[in-house]
């Protein structure tokens, strides 16, 4: 990849194209065109308008380090700073999980329950990004929510999110272990949540691009994934007005298993269940507490 030559941005384009699939990435025009379009500073949009038009040469060379970090494995996410999530466009980076499609399911589900609610406030546990909590604020306009994470630089980025989307008058921060600061009497009408959950012999498994690049807090869920699950599910029982409910995402295998946390922890069992994501995976477990 020569820099001296002038580039057009659709022969720019193409051939950044073929290098990064000669490299093994799936969807390399895709991803070529929001690198070029980060780099640029335009939407990925807007390329097609100017297909013809001669780059500088500081665009090209800024360009190229974009491609060069995304062959070294970084999330195309952390490096064009942002991520696409039900109808935000939130800033994400190594501080925050790049927020996944199948938490869009657990923030449909909230969003239905909310729907027929009297207003309460709503905890995101360990908000990350702010996907959920941003995303909740943003499409139920009389929701109140609380995100809480244990990472406060996590934290930061949500609050930045927050602000981004103009909800940061109905959402509060707090950085926190679980709930475990709360005062006895704090009451929510719902809690959301998508914790950490994968076992930790699993992690060194994972996808390099997750296990390298991606926070291990928001990901690694103890012995057999369910440690920050096993603690959650009490405390949210403890904490829910009546009739409140809980929604947690879980990992493949594991809805059973947190099914039956729920019961014991005093969840109206006939209330507990789980919706499959787009994949059929059993991924959204959800219980009421007895009105
Ligand atoms: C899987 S990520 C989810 C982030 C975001 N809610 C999303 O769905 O994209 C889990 C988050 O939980 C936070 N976390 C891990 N352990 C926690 C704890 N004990 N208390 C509060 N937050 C925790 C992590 O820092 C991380 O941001």
């Amino acid at each position: 990849m020569t820099e001296e030559r002038s580039w057009k941005l659709l022969d720019l384009l193409r051939q950044a194209t073929e290098f990064l699939a000669s490299k093994g990435l799936e969807s390399s025009r895709l991803e070529a065109e929001w690198m070029l379009a980060a780099a640029l500073g335009v939407r990925r949009i807007d390329l097609y308008l100017q297909f013809e038009k001669v780059l500088q040469s500081a665009e090209v060379a800024s360009f190229r380090r974009l491609v060069r970090q995304r062959l070294t494995g970084r999330p195309l996410q952390y490096i064009t700073g942002d991520a696409g999530f039900r109808l935000l466009d939130l800033q994400v980076d190594e501080r925050v999980l790049v927020p996944r499609p199948e938490t869009e399911i657990l923030v449909e589900e909230a969003l239905a329950f909310l729907g027929e609610q009297p207003a309460g406030e709503v905890l995101d546990v360990g908000c990350g990004s702010g996907a959920i909590a941003v995303s909740i604020a943003r499409e139920c306009q009389a929701a109140r929510v609380l995100a809480t994470d244990l990472s406060a630089p996590a934290l930061a980025v949500a609050r930045g999110n927050a602000e981004r989307h103009g909800v940061q008058d109905r959402i509060r921060f707090l950085c926190a272990d679980l709930l475990v600061p709360m005062g006895a009497d704090a009451r929510f009408a719902a809690i959301v949540s998508n914790p950490p959950y994968i076992a930790s012999a699993d992690i060194a498994a994972l996808q390099p691009e997750v296990r390298d690049h991606e926070p291990h807090l928001a990901l690694d869920g103890g012995v057999d994934g369910l440690d920050v699950i096993r603690r959650l599910v009490p405390l949210a029982a403890a904490h829910l007005l009546a009739a409140g409910r809980v929604f947690i995402e879980v990992g493949a295998g594991q809805s059973a298993d947190v099914e039956a946390l729920l019961c014991d922890a005093g969840f109206d069992s006939s209330t507990v269940s789980t919706r499959q994501d787009l994949a059929g995976i059993p991924r959204i477990v959800t219980g009421a507490i007895p009105g």
